[in-house]
C-alpha cells in the first residue's frame, strides 16, 4: 500500500488529516515527530481504528542532522520494503515562538529553522523518492499575507531574506516580533511551494507542489506560547463569530484536517501544482496568496540562500531538479 509521510501527524491538524487519509483513502502512514513515544500513541490509535500500517519516524525539524537522519531512514525503509512507495509528503509541522528569540541546534532563529529550513532540507532530500504523480503539500498560513486581516492580526511579514531571518538577533539589529517571525516563515513556505512547482514543471516531473492554509484553528497546540487567557478566549464561540465578521479566515479541526488530506489524495486536486488552497469558513477554495509570494526572483534567491544555509551538498540535491 502507498504511504503518506506527515510531519506533525500526531497532533492538531496533522492528526486529523492522518485519520482522513487512513479512513477515507485507506493509505498507509508514516508519522514524523521529535518525540517517538508521543508519535507512537497516535500511530497505535490510527492502526487499531482503521487497520492501516502506521510507522513512526523520529524527526526534529530544528536540527539539520536530525532531518538528514530521518531522510536516510525513509530511504532505508523503501529499500528494505518496510514501506512500498511514498505517495505524498505533507510538510505540515510548524511552530510559533513568542517571547525572547531562541535558536536551533544549528544556531538559526528557531521559527525560521523549524518552519522553513528544516522542511526545505527534508523535501529536497526526499523528492526523488516520491512516486509518479505524487504530491508535496505544504501547510502554509493565510497570515503570510500582510494585506489580509489574518496577516494584520499576527504581524505583517517582512522581507524573506534568509540570512537575516536565520541570524535574527545576532547582529545587534532591532528584533522583529515573534508574530512577524512566524508570518514571514510562512511567506517563505509559500515562496518555496511555488518555486518547487516551477522547478518540477521545468524538469517535466509528474509531481505536484501545493500550498494549503487551514484557516485559524485556536484549538491546536500552535499558540501554546501565548498567554492562557488569550488562548481560552480565542476558543469561545462568540470570539470565533467576531473574528469571522472581522474578516479572519476561520478553519476548524473537523473541516480543515480532512481538507488537507483531500488536497493530498483526492483526484480533483491532481492539477493543483503551483496553487494555493484555503479552508475558509467551512469551504475548501482555491485562493490568491500575497503579492510577494508570486515574486519569482525572491523565490529563486530564497532557494539559493536556503541551500547554502542547510549545506545542501551537490549529491543531495534531487536529480529531478538538476
Ligand atoms: N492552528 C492554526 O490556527 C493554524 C493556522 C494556519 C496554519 N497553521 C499551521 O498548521 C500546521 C499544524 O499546526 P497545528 O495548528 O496543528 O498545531 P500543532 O498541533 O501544535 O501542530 C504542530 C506540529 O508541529 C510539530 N513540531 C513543532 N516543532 C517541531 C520540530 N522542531 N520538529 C518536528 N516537529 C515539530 C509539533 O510537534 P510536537 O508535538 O513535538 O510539538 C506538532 O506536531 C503548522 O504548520 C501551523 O503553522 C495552523
Amino acid at each position: 500500500m502507498p504511504t503518506v509521510l506527515i510531519t506533525g501527524g500526531h497532533t492538531g491538524l496533522g492528526l486529523e488529516a492522518a485519520k482522513e487519509l487512513a479512513s477515507g483513502a485507506r493509505l498507509d502512514l508514516l508519522l514524523a515527530g521529535r518525540d517517538p513515544n508521543r508519535v507512537e500513541v497516535a500511530a497505535r490509535q490510527i492502526r487499531s481504528r482503521y487497520g492501516v500500517d502506521v510507522g513512526v519516524l523520529e524527526l526534529d525539524l530544528s536540527s539539520l542532522a536530525s532531518v538528514r537522519a530521518a531522510a536516510a531512514r525513509v530511504r532505508a525503509m523503501l529499500e528494505t520494503g518496510e514501506i512500498d512507495s511514498l505517495r505524498a509528503i505533507l510538510s505540515n509541522a510548524g511552530a510559533q515562538f513568542r517571547g525572547p528569540v531562541s535558536y536551533s541546534a544549528d544556531g538559526y532563529e528557531e521559527t525560521f529553522a523549524v518552519n522553513h529550513l528544516g522542511p526545505f532540507l527534508l523535501v529536497n532530500l526526499l523528492l526523488d523518492l516520491v512516486s509518479e504523480r505524487g504530491r508535496i503539500v505544504f501547510t502554509a498560513s493565510g497570515t503570510h499575507d500582510p494585506e489580509t486581516m489574518d496577516g494584520k492580526m499576527v504581524g505583517a511579514a517582512v522581507e524573506p531574506d534568509a540570512d537575516a531571518l536565520a541570524l535574527e538577533g545576532k547582529n545587534g539589529e532591532k528584533l522583529i516580533s515573534g508574530g512577524k517571525r512566524y508570518t514571514t516563515s510562512k511567506l517563505a513556505t509559500m515562496l518555496f511551494a511555488y518555486e518547487l512547482d516551477r522547478r518540477l514543471r521545468r524538469g517535466q516531473s509528474s509531481l505536484a507542489s501545493i500550498a494549503f492554509d487551514p484557516g485559524l484553528i485556536p484549538e491546536t497546540g500552535l499558540t501554546r506560547t501565548s498567554p492562557g487567557a488569550v488562548r481560552w478566549v480565542a476558543r469561545t464561540s462568540p470570539m470565533k463569530w467576531f473574528l469571522e465578521r472581522l474578516g479572519v479566515t476561520m478553519g476548524s479541526l473537523s473541516f480543515s484536517g480532512p481538507a488537507l488530506a483531500r488536497v493530498a489524495y483526492d483526484p480533483s486536486f491532481a492539477d493543483g501544482s503551483g496553487k494555493y488552497f484555503q479552508s475558509k469558513n467551512g469551504s475548501l477554495i482555491e485562493a490568491r496568496s500575497s503579492k510577494a509570494s508570486y515574486d519569482e526572483e525572491r523565490a529563486a534567491r530564497l532557494w539559493r540562500d536556503s541551500e547554502r544555509l542547510v549545506h545542501l551538498r551537490g549529491k543531495e540535491a534531487p536529480a529531478l531538479l538538476r
